[in-house]
């Protein structure tokens, strides 16, 4: 637990499942005020709330697509009206899905890019807008993942709008570290989540992404949750611009190991 963040305010995108769920509640033990963004799944939202004031924080649900100007300054008008503040922008509303580049359609091109990487957008230059405005010297984390960097076959508009989010992120901490502002990246691996539900509900296939994996296993979402707590956090104040890849090693070239290569 990370006493500095006791009291903070963040906001979370896409918060009603998978890591986003588990970064709000982690937030909620770190006894934060938390601002839940969802677009699907308000029931699962309520649930969060009731957890997160029982483990001593405090939220509210805010309905809201990434992807629309209007709805992410709602999130953060939300929040001000609220608790008073902003301190903690997670850009975490993320979507993929598979197809071969050949027949990849346009729309499925702009409406990846739109969620993943111009949503993220939408939510750092709100953030830090209203950061700069009342002097807040607040942290952004925009989540990425291990296709920031290694390429993905069949998910070509998926690892572009990560690749966008690596160089948005970099580009974002050099302007505002005069401010104080920190933005960071954070680059899971494989991770048990409903985005992945289908893939590992087969034997096979979950067998062929763990072979991926050094440490042998598919990653918790209470696992980035915890690095998330970490760049919130103060314990983190002299890194900006980094992405924090959270992979059981994914991104350390598993075909080599054992002396391969
Ligand atoms: P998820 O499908 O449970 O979460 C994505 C959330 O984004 C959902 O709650 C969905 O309703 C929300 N969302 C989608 N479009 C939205 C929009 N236009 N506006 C607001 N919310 C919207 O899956 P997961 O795994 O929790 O994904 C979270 C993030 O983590 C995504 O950015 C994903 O790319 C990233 N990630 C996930 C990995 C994994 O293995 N699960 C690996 C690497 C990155």
């Amino acid at each position: 637990m990370y006493k500095d963040l006791e009291g903070n305010t963040a906001i979370i995108t896409g918060a009603s499942s998978g890591i986003g769920r588990a970064m709000a509640l982690r937030f909620g033990r770190e006894k934060m005020n938390v601002v839940i963004n969802y677009r699907s799944g308000e029931q699962e939202v309520n649930s969060i709330i009731q957890e997160i004031e029982q483990s001593g924080g405090q939220a509210i649900g805010v309905y809201g697509d990434v992807t629309r100007e209007e709805d992410v300054k709602k999130l953060v008008a939300a929040a001000h009206e609220h608790f008073g503040s902003l301190d903690v922008m997670v850009n975490n509303a993320g979507i993929e899905n598979e197809v071969p580049s050949e027949d990849l359609t346009l729309e499925d091109w702009r409406k990846v890019l739109d969620v993943n990487l111009t949503g993220a957008f939408l939510g750092c230059r709100e953030a830090i807008d209203y950061m700069l405005e009342h002097g807040i010297k607040g942290r952004i984390i925009n989540v990425s993942s291990v296709h920031e960097m290694i390429p993905w076959p069949h998910f070509v508009h998926y690892a572009a709008s990560k690749g966008g989010i690596k160089m948005m992120t970099e580009t974002l901490a050099l302007e505002f570290a005069p401010k104080g502002i920190r933005v960071n990246s954070l680059g899971p691996g494989a991770i048990d989540t409903p985005i992945n539900a289908a893939k590992f509900s087969d034997p096979a296939a979950k067998a062929s992404v763990e072979a991926l994996i050094p440490l042998g296993y598919i990653g918790k979402p209470e696992e980035i949750a915890a690095a998330a707590a970490w760049l919130a956090s103060s314990e983190s104040s002299y890194v900006t611009g980094i992405t924090l890849f959270a992979d059981g090693g994914m991104t350390k070239y598993p075909a080599f190991q054992g002396g391969h290569g």
